[in-house]
């Protein structure tokens, strides 16, 4: 019996998981016992696409790579043209994926995807910053009353464990503070500039790679840091949750020459650091750039990369660096998630 996936959004993220799901079949069933079948995909621009018994993946990418859409692949036994929120209330699946665009403001309508389909007691997981950093801890509690999971591994440094490596490998423990360069873009922008380019010129290149949000207001002036350092405050941490006037944000723009020569003379680098720390019972979010010495855990987290260093009670310092942006990373975060909800999925925690 398969574990039917209905994913929602099919822009980068989307259709690398797809890509993912398709090449990795073989490694999955062997390793896992994990046959996955994506049963339907839903969009808001290139149509929508649902099977019961499950979509032929390549024909999908390949009419996908021709005409933009997901609806015109031909399959037998296929539906076309259903709205998103029927294929969430009507469809038949056991996992949504949702990979819709990030909404700063209010997370919405990816919450609403979210709350539909763990209220029929369907596991989700997602990459969106913006339902976790508004909802995270509405999500948890719906999800644990329906006895289901809600897994969002690819919010903050993209495939590089964060979430999992703080509940496995630091539980037990009490994280003191959190430090990361979380923004893939401005650590590539700041690389770029310390090198002697220019702020445009570097931007430019950054969106042209694809690491930057399609607004790259929310990468450069810190607030995407600043969502992500709220995600791991309230998920990691135990925070509530702090609204964007309680956070003190400063982005890459206020970077002057001056801090790079500052840098370069003590051999260290400037990075956008986002920084959660407790503060009397209470939590403060501060993102603005740093000058790091060269002895500092974060100052080798160099171009896309992301690092985060949690300061434990029992290990002191504990640093994890990998790949910070790009739609792959991220889509092998939501793998790895549907990996964990499969071998989760009886466990009531
Ligand atoms: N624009 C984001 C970044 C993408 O550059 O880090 C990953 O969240």
């Amino acid at each position: 019996m398969s574990f039917r996936i209905l994913l929602l959004g099919f822009g980068n993220v989307g259709h690398n998981l797809v890509s993912l799901i398709d090449s990795r079949r073989d490694l999955l069933k062997k390793d896992f016992g994990l046959e996955l079948s994506v049963v339907g995909v839903g969009t808001r621009s290139k149509g929508t696409i649902y099977k019961e018994s499950g979509l032929e993946l390549g024909s999908l990418l390949r009419s996908e790579n021709f005409t933009g859409r997901v609806d015109s692949a031909s399959q037998s036994g296929f539906s076309v043209g259903l709205a998103v929120e029927d294929l969430l209330s009507d469809g038949e699946y056991d996992l949504l994926v949702e990979t819709t665009p990030f909404q700063i403001e209010s997370g919405q309508p990816a919450f609403s995807f979210l709350e539909k389909a763990l209220k029929r007691e369907k596991h989700v997981v997602t990459s969106n910053k913006g339902p976790i950093f508004h909802y995270f801890h509405e999500i948890r509690e719906l999800a644990f009353s329906k006895g289901v999971k809600c897994l969002f591994e690819g919010t903050v440094m993209a495939g590089t464990p964060l979430f999992s490596f703080a509940s496995e490998c630091l539980c037990g423990c009490e994280i003191q503070s959190f430090e990361g360069v979380v923004n893939g873009t401005s650590n590539y922008i700041l690389g770029l500039m310390s090198n002697g380019s220019g702020f445009d010129d570097a931007l430019l290149e950054a969106r042209r790679r694809g690491y930057a949000e399609p607004d790259p207001v929310l990468d450069v002036d810190g607030w995407d840091s600043a969502v992500k350092a709220s995600i791991v405050a309230q998920a990691v941490m135990g925070a509530s949750y702090i609204p964007f006037e309680e956070m003190e944000v400063k982005g890459i723009r206020s970077v002057s020459p001056r801090m790079f020569e500052e840098a370069q003379r003590f051999g260290g680098s400037v990075r956008l650091v986002a920084g959660v720390e407790r503060d009397n019972g209470a939590f403060r979010i501060r993102v603005r750039p740093s000058v790091l010495p060269s002895n500092h855990p974060l100052h080798s987290v160099s171009g896309v990369t992301n690092g985060a260093l949690f300061l434990t009670d029992t290990l002191g310092e504990v640093c994890v660096t990998g790949a910070g942006a790009g739609s792959r990373e991220t889509a092998y975060a939501v793998l790895r998630d549907i990996i964990t909800v499969w071998k989760r999925r009886e466990q009531k925690r």
